[in-house]
């Protein structure tokens, strides 16, 4: 047998691009390749891309830069871009940056194997349909080989929600949802290959409609239920949600589906309704704290998360001090924060601007309270007994780091366990972004 060829995945953007860099790995295991974790011994390197925010997007073309070496060493090294900027910009990649053999979206990359052969060739290769048929039904079972305790699997892709300042529509295409038995089929599969938490993804992933079995239409929350039943599963998570997709069902099986853990990220983006509106959100900063309300009367311990955007065309300093006020009133145990940036081809990127200046000093401020916020419910855990999925070995000797329930990292000193252990921790120490316990019942 040939030796196998060694592929170099990285890795930018969501979780939705880290569950699609596997399926690529994989897919291109069956094309003779094996991953490798350095670019300096790959036969291929493929980055997985993001065009979320500009820095995201420019961040690729200097990496793609620093392999000028290594093709001026290895003149049969292929070097491909995936992901999100390969759909945004497609050929215009290959003209920018002459070192790039192939181009491929987040909808086809199935035909990974077809691509290289071309490239094997001598030619280039550039794919960026939205084809017809599914790249989940193309792409081959996953193989059998053992994983960690906690993986994404994605259910739900693309938007359409058309926030005016959001690339995804665009680089994701139309909202689609996969049929429920093969959500049910891999997430048994990766359970047997010793997955103790999954972790569903969709860009708006509450917004899935999958077909059931009998052909019927199935939500998110029916889909959570079937894979409560599954034996050896342990723990549900989903993300990223919109507020306007919180069904009932699902607001429910917050407080009654057993292993639907108790963290709930759903962005608001601003809490200023005049920004809302203009940011095309269809929700009111009252319909969201009154839907978290709802939430929590489910599961009162529900840990939030969210995502801002300040700085947003005509954001004016009332406007984000009604963020902070949301913000005040909601209390979140996490958060991501950004400054607005402006995308080609979104209709805010025609809108006036706000002052870089200005918007950096607001994140600041945001950014300050987020933390705070985060901090506190962290210290309020300090005392009390908490879940532990123990995830891999910790620096200390003896010592694993794991999640809670909350999705707290938490650190434990737990020598005799196992990566895939559940532990019940007593959490005595809160650092900046961890918990650190000791064993109960030991
Ligand atoms: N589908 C998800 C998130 C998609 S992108 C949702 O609707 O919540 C993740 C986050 O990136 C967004 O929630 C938003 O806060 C941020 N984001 C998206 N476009 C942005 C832009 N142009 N500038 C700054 N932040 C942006
Ligand atoms: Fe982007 Fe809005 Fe869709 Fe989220 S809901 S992916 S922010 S357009
Ligand atoms: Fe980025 Fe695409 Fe995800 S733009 S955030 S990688 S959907």
């Amino acid at each position: 047998m040939a030796e196998p060829k060694k592929l170099y995945i990285k890795t930018y953007g969501c979780q939705m691009n880290v569950y699609d860099s596997e399926r690529m790995a994989e897919a291109m295991g069956s094309a003779g390749y094996t991953e490798v974790s350095s670019a300096d011994e790959a036969d291929m390197i493929l980055l997985n891309t993001c065009h979320i925010r500009e820095k995201a997007a420019e961040k690729v073309y200097s990496e793609l830069g620093r392999f000028r070496d290594l093709k001026d060493a290895k003149p049969d090294l292929k070097i491909g871009v995936a992901g999100c900027v390969a759909q945004a910009e497609g050929a215009e990649i290959m003209r920018r940056q002459p070192l790039v053999d192939l181009v491929v979206g987040p909808q086809s990359y199935h035909r990974l194997p077809q691509m290289e052969a071309k490239l094997r060739q001598g030619g280039t290769a550039l794919d960026t349909d939205f084809p017809e048929e599914s790249k989940f039904e193309k792409l081959k079972r996953r193989p059998k080989a053992p994983r960690g305790p906690a993986a994404f699997l994605t259910v739900q892709e693309g938007c359409d929600k058309f926030c005016a300042f959001c690339v995804v529509p665009y680089t994701r295409g139309a909202e689609a949802s996969r049929p429920a038995a093969r959500v049910i089929d891999e997430a048994k599969d990766l359970v047997e290959r010793g997955v103790r938490e999954i972790t569903l993804l969709g860009q708006n992933v509450n917004a899935y409609h999958g077909a059931g079995p009998k052909g019927d239409d199935w939500s998110l929350a029916r889909l959570i239920w079937a894979l409560n039943d599954i034996d050896g599963l342990e723990r549900i998570r989903f993300t990223t949600s919109h507020p306007n997709d919180m069904g009932e069902d699902l607001i429910e099986a917050h407080g009654t589906c057993a292993k639907l853990m108790p963290y709930l990220h759903l962005p608001v983006q601003s809490g200023s309704d005049r920004i809302l509106k203009r940011m095309n959100r269809s929700h009111t900063a009252d319909s969201y704290i009154r839907l978290i309300e709802r939430i929590r009367a489910a599961r009162p311990d529900l840990l939030l998360s969210g995502d801002f955007i300040v700085g947003f065309p005509e954001e004016t300093e009332a406007d984000f001090q009604a963020t902070l006020d949301l913000i005040e009133e909601v209390r979140y145990g996490q958060a991501y924060s950004f400054k607005y940036s402006t995308r080609p081809g979104t209709p805010a990127a025609e809108r006036v601007q706000v002052d870089g200046a200005e918007a950096t000093e607001r994140l600041q401020r945001l950014q300050a309270l987020l933390t705070r916020q985060q901090r506190e419910i962290q210290q309020a855990m300090v005392g009390r007994d908490l879940d532990v999925l123990l995830e891999r070995a910790g620096r200390q000797p003896g010592q694993m780091v794991g999640k809670s329930q909350y999705l707290h990292a938490v650190h434990v000193t737990a020598p005799d366990a196992a990566p895939g252990d559940m532990a019940r921790v007593r959490v005595q120490e809160s650092g900046a972004n961890s918990l650190g316990g000791v064993l109960i019942g030991a």
